[in-house]
């Protein structure tokens, strides 16, 4: 027993929780994730995945992707990459709605398959299902030699390592990573970006483990705000563009760990439904950063605030307007509009992982949930 307790403690590298690991181990698994794949100075980006498939993606249609939980999320970011990377259309469905809607699937139809476990039944299911139909299918997984990773035609794995907490962290900004890359790849072939565009993009997503770095020395910053927030019933989370996929997954992040009632919206549909829970006991984490829609952001700011909601700011170092506007802010680094999801995700982890703490919740195992869900 206590041999074992020790062999779990070694495994925790000196973090109380895997969780909290998982989280810190970003910085250097994003980096191992775009290691010997990424060439910022050569201006490349080689995956043999996806240089053995090249004519296969550049005669997509269009690329659907499926996956389930927090690597649909990643997909979700993904469509936004790829439509204005590489300007292919893209779907993004839930596996298990996929499976069992008779979906139309073309031969000319590439199918991300996006899985950390590698193991999700939904999303087996879905490629086998894209795969009688004739579809390429690419998967986009983190376990080697897992199920889906022998089963989809080509893929490549996200470096993430192992991941033991059930709430996915270092998984879902590995997958993002991937898929980004995927996109550059695709647009320098297509030619979908300017030669500045596709170069700046590499750069960036060179000294991004840098700034991930630096977005993980809002910890003491979350930790104040969880303690504040912890006992709410219910919060809000809104983004919009790139982010609205990062307030989906900020939510899901706190309602699987903390149990708290979580609901992510774009921020501009806020107005169409959750603006009517809005009141002084409602917490809202808005996602603000200056690149992309920040404008419309404040707006939607002062919406909430006008009805005396609370808010939360993820904001860029140094902003002045959303300060003014929000009752808490944490500030991270900036970054392209793009690439900002891998920055602004980190400190919704951290908020959730201290709120969860703080309610006594079992981190690492929250109730009801499995790691991989491998029966339907
Ligand atoms: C489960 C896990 C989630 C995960 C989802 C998809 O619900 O608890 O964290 O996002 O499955 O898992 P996969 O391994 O396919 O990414």
């Amino acid at each position: 027993q206590e041999l074992q307790m020790n062999l779990e403690q070694i495994e925790k590298g000196g973090y109380d929780h895997f969780m909290l690991k998982e989280i810190y181990e970003q910085p250097s698994v994003i980096k191992d994730t775009y290691r010997g794949r990424l060439h910022a100075n050569e201006g490349l980006v080689q995956m043999a995945g996806v240089e053995d498939n090249l004519e296969k993606f550049l005669n997509a249609e269009r690329i659907i992707i499926v996956a389930c939980g927090t690597s649909w999320h990643a997909g979700l970011v993904a469509e936004y990459i790829f439509e204005e990377f590489a300007r292919i259309p893209v779907e993004v469905e839930y596996a298990s709605e996929f499976r069992y809607r008779n979906p139309i699937i073309n031969r000319k139809d590439v199918v991300i398959a996006i899985s950390q476990s590698g193991e999700t039944a939904d999303t087996m299911a879905a490629i086998k299902l894209a795969k009688e139909n004739g579809a390429f299918v690419f998967g986009v997984c983190n376990v080697v030699g897992s199920s889906i990773s022998r089963e989809t035609h080509a893929g490549a794995y996200t470096h993430a390592g192992p991941e033991i907490g059930v709430a996915s962290t270092k998984a879902f900004t590995t997958q993002i990573t991937v898929l980004t890359m995927i996109a550059l790849r695709l647009a320098k072939a297509k030619g979908t970006l300017s030669h500045s565009v596709f170069h700046s993009y590499l750069q960036e997503l060179e000294i991004i483990p840098e700034k991930v770095r630096e977005a993980l020395e809002t910890n003491d910053r979350a930790k104040e705000i969880a303690a504040v927030f912890k006992d709410a019933p219910n919060c809000l989370y809104l983004g919009r563009g790139y982010n609205f996929p990062v307030a989906l997954e900020g939510a899901l992040k706190l309602k699987e760990i903390s149990y708290i009632h979580a609901e992510g919206y774009p921020a501009a549909e806020m107005k169409h439904g959750p603006i009517a829970l809005i009141d002084e006991q409602m917490p809202v984490f808005v996602i603000a950063p200056k690149q992309g829609h920040y404008d419309k952001i404040v707006s939607n700011i002062q919406e909430i605030k006008s009805r005396s909601g609370k808010i939360i700011a993820v904001v860029t170092k140094g902003d002045t307007q959303v300060r003014e506007l929000a009752d808490y802010i944490i500030e991270i680094p900036e970054t392209s509009d793009a690439l900002s999801p891998l920055i602004t995700t980190i400190p919704l982890q951290l908020l959730s992982y201290h709120i969860a703490l703080m309610r006594g919740c079992n981190v690492d195992q929250p109730r009801n949930l499995a790691k991989s869900v491998t029966v339907e």
